[in-house]
């Protein structure tokens, strides 16, 4: 333990801009802002090669220690401490040995309200967004463009700036959290994919295996049929009717157009038609729906869907789909819902065009908001960072809060002994209130 890490416990109250210029002084003196209480121990102990498998950084002890009794101005000295950490560069989702984040110890302690607890989810956002515009840099390939110069009878690369080939390098991504980023992140690609990514084969996140896996319809869910993954499941039907009523309130203002109007609706994603068979329900004009797995549209065949006369399916993937709808031009939608499996936020990214194409003046798009649900704090993160996401489209994001049964969630916020996810391998799901999103044209 380090004098940063005694000065994070908050043992001295009350807590006073003393420790805002002590931790200024141990950063500025080069204690790095993420020097780990491991770290530390291994120092002490002259095991400093030994690698450390948790990160215990200042930030997570500031959250396990600030006082639950706080004044309005200690609260404020701490609010300086993780401003100043974060500009040093304190990572937002490290993980602890207890496998808890900064922002989840909070949770833990119930001090969401703490402005620390919004500092961090900021942090998370711009962290999420410089990643994204790392990925977007354009690199100069330094092997074939930098030229060797003589300065001083020395030789020196000296980078070319114009050049006609620029090439992409692919950036290492920090992934902390590995099970919640890796959810809504996708990976810099390089081949072979299976060398760095022991994931790369798995149907849960490429959607090339996925759409070769068998799948089967059991017990209130759709599951993967070897690994037992939930692709869709029973408790989250009133989810799904929250979507469904969203898409048609995509209707127009004036009482004549209204008259006009035929209520078109798209549904991205059958799974176990939970939200087509209220969609139908409601009688729409056409209700197109878009499925590319070939078990599900199996699925659909036998239930009778393709016979329904206001029903038009899609088969095949959204992004073959709806490229046809676009380029055709003479089809739009009151509603647009997207709920699929094995894609990435990257995915739902290059669906925004496709909506802002497809979506008359008056729809709504709606989706299943599981981003990044495995953990609260990025839950809340990828909340921010989908409604900016939607704004740059010019669609304004609204989200209504709904608790979720206990039974969703896992131990220890699901206090009963059953749980959704006694017979699936991996579980999706882990926040206490689903946030329903609904966006429509802000200009509307
Ligand atoms: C979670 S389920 C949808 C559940 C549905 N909302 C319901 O109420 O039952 C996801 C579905 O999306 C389908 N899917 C996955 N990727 C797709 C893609 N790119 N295009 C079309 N469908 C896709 C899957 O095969 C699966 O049937």
């Amino acid at each position: 333990m380090t004098d940063l890490h005694d000065l994070c416990k908050f043992t001295k109250r009350p807590l006073t801009e003393e420790y805002v210029d002590n931790l200024k002084y141990y950063l500025k003196n080069g204690i790095p802002s993420t020097y780990t209480v491991e770290e530390a121990y291994n120092f002490e102990n002259g095991k400093e090669d030994e690698e450390t498998t948790s990160n215990t950084t200042p930030l997570h002890l500031i959250c396990r220690h600030i006082p639950e009794d706080c004044t309005e101005e200690e609260i404020a000295i701490a609010s300086k401490m993780v401003e100043i950490l974060l500009e040093y560069g304190a990572g937002w989702c490290l993980v602890d040995s207890d496998e808890n984040t900064p922002g989840c110890i909070l949770i833990k302690r119930n001090l969401k309200k703490l402005p620390i607890y919004t500092q961090i989810v900021q942090a998370g956002v711009r962290a999420e967004l410089l990643l994204r515009k790392v990925e977007e840099i354009e690199f100069v390939d330094e092997e074939d463009y930098l030229h060797d110069v003589e300065v001083n009878g020395e030789e020196v690369p000296e980078l070319v700036e114009e050049s006609s080939e620029v090439v992409e390098k692919s950036v290492e991504e920090p992934q902390p959290v590995e099970e919640s980023v890796e959810e809504s992140v996708e990976k810099p690609v390089e081949q072979p994919v299976e060398a760095i990514d022991p994931y790369a084969n798995d149907p849960a996140t490429n959607q090339e295996t996925y759409l070769k896996t068998k799948l089967e319809y059991k017990d209130g869910a759709l599951v993967t049929k070897e690994n037992k993954d939930g692709v869709m499941m029973e408790w989250e039907s009133e989810l799904m009717r929250m979507g469904s009523d969203s898409l048609f309130k995509g209707v127009p203002e004036d009482a004549e157009e209204k008259k006009e109007d035929d209520m078109v609706v798209l549904n991205i994603g059958f799974g176990m038609g939970i939200i087509d068979t209220m969609i139908q329900n409601k009688k729409p004009t056409k209700h197109y729906i878009c499925e590319a797995h070939p078990d599900v549209l199996a699925k659909l065949k036998r239930d009778g869907w393709y016979e329904k006369p206001n029903v038009v399916i899609l088969e095949g993937r959204w992004q073959e789909q709806l490229t046809k709808l676009l380029s055709d031009g003479n089809v739009f939608f009151n509603g647009i819902y997207y709920d699929t499996y094995s894609e990435h936020y990257s995915d739902m990214l290059d669906l925004f065009d496709f909506v802002v194409g497809l979506l008359k003046p008056h729809g709504v798009f709606s989706f299943f908001n599981g981003l990044g649900a495995d953990r609260q704090v990025v839950y809340e993160v990828y909340k921010e960072l989908v409604e900016m996401d939607l704004n740059n489209y010019g669609l304004d994001c609204k989200f209504t809060e709904y608790e979720v049964p206990k039974e969703t969630m896992q131990a220890p916020n699901n206090p009963q002994p059953e749980s959704v996810w006694d017979d699936i391998k991996r579980s999706y799901w882990s926040c206490p209130v689903y946030y329903h999103p609904e966006a429509r044209f802000m200009e509307y």
